[in-house]
């Protein structure tokens, strides 16, 4: 029966909860991006990402918060040595393993810098991706301006990101995961970007935005695994702003590992890739053929 029992229950509500921007990017955070970015679930978002961008070869793109360079390797895959992937991420310690991982490509190049300030490529970029970034940057707008300003004429942009609010997750206590999400919310910058990033995109110039979901849906706890250390991610980040006791992130924990074991682990969120396209030139007003030819599946993909 995996209802764990909650000790003593601390009087949590009414604590000083620190605002914003909490999360850091250090060595111990880059290997555990590393970890849950390779996951079977990560590998599918990256697929995703790929079909919607579709790089050529010999094209030139950006990857905003590359991490540890995994979608770079495979963007890089794709554009071939005659064309150019690089990544830019604020974190030395996830650019090390991103070079690492890349250090046989030459076409790699990886930037330390922020998302708010991007590296300019002669004529533009083909495409920018840029996958769970923006909820650490606290000026959106700005990013998406630099995105929009390194993009070429007709270049296009995939973004993914996450609103935890809609979690679907087979708990013993539902206040417990709310106040868990809750607390996350409180640890980024910009959470809940999904509901905000149309208008958003559109307001800096962009044209041709759609949005689609993929659902990361997983019916077994495996340790170690994108739903597992999401969850870890929650309970550290609801301890430290005092959200819940320890005994309730342990409690919260355990019944998902419980759950796992006996067979009753549901969880459910949506990933939310928002695809545009910079207006090509002499077309700003009326947006009219703005996609290159060969490009029309970015507005009318086949799935
Ligand atoms: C959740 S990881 C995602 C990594 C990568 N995009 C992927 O899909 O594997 C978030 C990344 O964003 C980077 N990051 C956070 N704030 C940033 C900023 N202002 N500019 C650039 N990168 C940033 C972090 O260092 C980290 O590598």
């Amino acid at each position: 029966m995996c209802q764990a029992a909650i000790p003593l229950r601390g009087t949590s509500a009414g604590r000083a909860v620190r605002l914003g921007g909490m999360v850091t990017f250090n060595a111990e955070q880059a290997r555990k991006t590393d970890r849950a970015y390779n996951t079977p679930d990560m590998a599918r978002q990256r697929l995703r990402t790929l079909e919607l961008l579709q790089p050529r070869a010999d094209e030139h793109v950006l990857d905003v918060g590359c991490g540890t360079g995994l979608l770079a390797q495979e963007l890089a895959a794709l554009v071939g040595p005659g064309g150019r992937v690089v990544g830019i991420d604020v974190s030395r310690d996830m650019l090390d393993l991103a070079e690492g991982r890349c250090s046989d490509m030459t076409q790699v190049q990886f930037v330390e810098g922020s998302a708010t300030s991007l590296p300019d490529d002669g004529g533009g970029f083909d495409g920018v991706t840029c996958t769970q970034v923006l909820l650490y940057v606290a000026e959106v707008e700005l990013a998406l301006a630099e995105m929009h300003r390194v993009l070429k004429p007709g270049g296009r942009i995939v973004i993914v990101e996450t609103d935890w609010r809609g979690l679907v997750l087979n708990s013993f206590d539902g206040t417990l995961t709310r106040k868990m999400i809750a607390a996350w919310d409180q640890a980024v910058a910009s959470p809940n970007l999904p509901t905000r990033l149309g208008p958003l995109l559109r307001a800096q110039g962009f044209h041709a935005v759609r949005a689609e979901a993929l659902p990361i849906l997983s019916t077994s706890y495996v340790d170690g695994g994108w739903p597992a250390q999401m969850a870890q991610q929650f309970a550290h980040y609801a301890r430290d702003q005092d959200a819940v006791t320890g005994d309730e992130a342990d409690a919260w924990l355990d019944d998902l590992a419980c759950k796992g074991a006996d067979g009753s682990f549901f969880f459910c969120v949506n990933r939310f890739f928002f695809v545009a396209v910079r207006v090509a030139s002499g077309n700003m007003r009326t947006g009219a053929s703005v996609v290159p030819s060969g490009r029309q599946e970015l507005l009318h993909p086949k799935r």
